[in-house]
């Protein structure tokens, strides 16, 4: 599976979820997790951080003749690679999208990478432009994240058009395997009402809902996704079944067969 983790929205738990996901899934298998947003969280999540563009998908973008194994980080979690982000992807991604090559560019820098992986867990920017675009064409699947927020609800639908597009220019082939509730505040209203609303759209709302936890952040400052940190924890007890759910809705749509070890 080559999942791409979307919102058109910020802040909702993307690189939470995709964090926490790659390191699940890396429990039964080869993973790659791929930092496309030049925030670079996703690198933060696991303590790595690129010391320069080259060091970077960045580099890997600008100059098709790098070698992306010497960018590679290896081993950031048992089983579990990366490839860094760096804050000039941002710049970057404007002039490629300007030279045409942006589409394309994170699938052509992982090609080479894809027969040593199970699976490839891309994070994304909380937006849908052109390196979120990128991540996406380079992914089979998209889990799209959404919070209690009725924008974040909404941000579900826009992703759903936003690769229907995409599919349709055939810049992609991904589905929208998933849409996960995360933050997931039991008690409330909000909470209750756009769950309510997803549960009536034809949308793949997925069964698990990541509950709101302080384990979460503090899991960044210590650079270990909980799922790692505190594994009996519900919070990562949830992320453990959201990545199954994951998994058994992509299994659904690409009749393969996929199980997490209990
Ligand atoms: N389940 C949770 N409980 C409590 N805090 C959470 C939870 N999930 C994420 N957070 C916190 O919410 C903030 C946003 O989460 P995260 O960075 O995963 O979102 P994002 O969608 O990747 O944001 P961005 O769009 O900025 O990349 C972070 O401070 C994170 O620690
Ligand atoms: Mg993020």
């Amino acid at each position: 599976m080559r999942l791409a983790v979307c919102s058109s929205k910020g802040g909702v738990g993307k690189t939470s979820t995709a964090a926490n996901l790659a390191a699940v899934l890396a429990r039964s298998g080869r993973v790659l997790a791929v930092d496309a947003d030049p925030q670079d969280s996703l690198g933060r999540a696991f303590g790595v951080v690129a010391k320069s563009k080259e060091d970077s998908l960045a580099g890997l973008l600008e100059n098709p003749e790098a070698d992306p194994r010497e960018v590679l980080r290896t081993e950031v979690a048992p089983g579990l690679d990366l490839l860094p982000a760096h804050p000039s992807l941002e710049l970057v991604g404007v002039t490629l999208a300007a030279q045409g090559g942006i589409v394309t560019g994170i699938r052509r820098v992982l090609r080479p990478l894809l027969a040593d992986y199970d699976h490839v867990v891309l994070d994304t920017h909380g937006d849908l432009g052109n390196l979120t675009l990128s991540a996406v064409c380079a992914a089979d699947a998209v889990l799209t994240v959404f919070t209690s927020d009725p924008g974040s609800a909404l941000g579900a639908a826009r992703v759903t058009a936003f690769l229907d597009q995409h599919r349709a220019f055939e810049n992609t082939v991904a589905d929208l395997v998933g849409v996960a509730c995360s933050l997931w505040d039991k008690d409330g209203k909000a909470a209750r009402e756009v769950v309510g609303a997803l549960e009536g759209t034809d949308l793949p709302l997925l069964a698990t809902r990541i509950p709101v936890s302080r384990r979460v952040p503090s899991s960044t400052l210590a650079k270990r996704p909980v799922v790692l940190s505190a594994p009996s924890s519900s919070v990562a007890v949830a992320y453990t079944a959201l990545a199954q759910d994951v998994l058994t809705a992509y299994q659904g749509l690409h009749q393969g067969k996929l199980e997490l070890p209990r």
